[in-house]
């Protein structure tokens, strides 16, 4: 089985920063509601008219030019989001053609925000045994008009924004590889979160717009639990398959929905604080951006280095749930 490993990391946020502030002009509720309960400082929401494939294109394409790679040798395209730009085709297709990798395959997996670590799990499948040798992963997410801002309860909570990586073979030189990935399913819980209406069961419809079923739905409390205990269970279920204890670990990466889930979560596994990357003051929820934009920026700014052991995990609608375990 071939080695796989990460060459390159891009991301991009929306420029437009949504400060606690603007919902205190529009909700029942505070910056220090948000604050103390969240973490969230301010978000970065699209201008109208961007679509997510706006946003992953230009993550794409800085994650490429640090690889080193152009976007016509990529064989593979793989992008985590539940927020692509029409009903179909698919995201990835769109960042295929705005990048011009022609001979890619392109597709989106739909596993809210775990996508990334989804995506990250199916590229290392299909490159293992020399199939498919330089992928792109990306996570990307706009959340922002899918929210009912008249329900505080969830409309604080979110972001825009898009991450990626570029996955070639490791030349075995370096250190850079894949070690674990784990990823898990309960749909018996969907409805805890999920956005009724604009499919299948609830067609678009005047009705439905009046009654707001195209906006995520959230059970914040019952949520809170399971990711707790979804995040922990998965970091610790891949530790233990490689034999690796928590003080071994460089960076941890939780996503990014609740500082207060992240310090639970960490505090469970021996991860102390110092070690984990944090981003949600400044992003709030992006769904499956949030590991690769929080891996990129800790990546640039030398915080991540080469040889790092670094474990992301991730939770949400499904719900899914997964983690990875990588030396960078
Ligand atoms: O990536 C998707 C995964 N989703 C998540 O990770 C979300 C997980 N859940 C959470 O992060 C938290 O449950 C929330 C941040 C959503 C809510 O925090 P909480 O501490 O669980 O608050 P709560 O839902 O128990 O609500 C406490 C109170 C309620 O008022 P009463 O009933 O006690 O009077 C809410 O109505 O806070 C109220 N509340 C707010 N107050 C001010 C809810 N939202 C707000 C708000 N501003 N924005």
């Amino acid at each position: 089985m071939k080695k796989i490993a990460i060459k390159g990391t891009g991301s991009f946020s929306p420029e437009r920063v949504v400060p606690n502030s603007y919902f205190e002009k529009i909700i029942d509720t505070s910056d220090e509601w948000i604050t103390t309960r969240t973490g969230i400082k301010e978000r970065r929401m699209i201008e109208k008219g961007q679509a997510m494939s706006d946003l992953a294109t230009l993550a794409s394409a800085s994650a490429l030019q640090m690889a080193g790679i152009s976007a016509d040798e990529l064989d593979l395209i793989i992008i985590g989001t539940s927020t692509a730009d029409m009903l179909s085709p698919s995201a990835a297709c769109m960042v295929q053609y705005r990048l011009g990798a022609k001979k890619a395959v392109a597709f989106d997996v739909n596993a809210a925000c775990p996508g990334f670590i989804y995506g990250l799990a199916v590229a290392q499948k299909f490159m293992q045994d020399g199939s498919y040798s330089k992928a792109l992963v990306v996570g990307g997410e706009i959340v922002s008009n899918r929210l009912d801002y008249k329900d505080r309860s969830t409309c604080v909570l979110f972001g825009d924004g898009a991450g990626a990586v570029v996955l070639e073979h490791s030349n075995g030189k370096d250190n850079g590889e894949i070690l674990a990935m784990d990823i898990e399913s309960d749909g018996d819980l969907w409805h805890l979160i999920h956005v009724p209406g604009g499919g299948s069961r609830i067609p678009p419809s005047h009705e439905m717009l009046n009654e707001g079923l195209q906006y995520l739905k959230m059970n914040g409390n019952e949520v809170f639990k399971h990711a707790v205990r979804t995040l922990v269970d998965s970091a610790r279920k891949i530790m233990a398959q490689q034999g690796i204890t928590s003080e071994e670990i460089d960076w941890f990466i939780p996503h990014q929905a609740n500082i207060r889930i992240m310090d639970v979560v960490a505090e469970k596994l021996g991860i102390p604080t110092e070690k984990v990357i944090v981003t949600v003051h400044k992003y709030g929820n992006t769904s499956a951006a949030t590991i690769p934009v929080a891996f990129d920026e800790a990546v640039r700014s030398g915080q991540i280095r080469k040889g790092d052991l670094v474990l992301v995990s991730s939770f949400g609608a499904g719900l899914t749930w997964g983690a990875a375990l990588f030396r960078y």
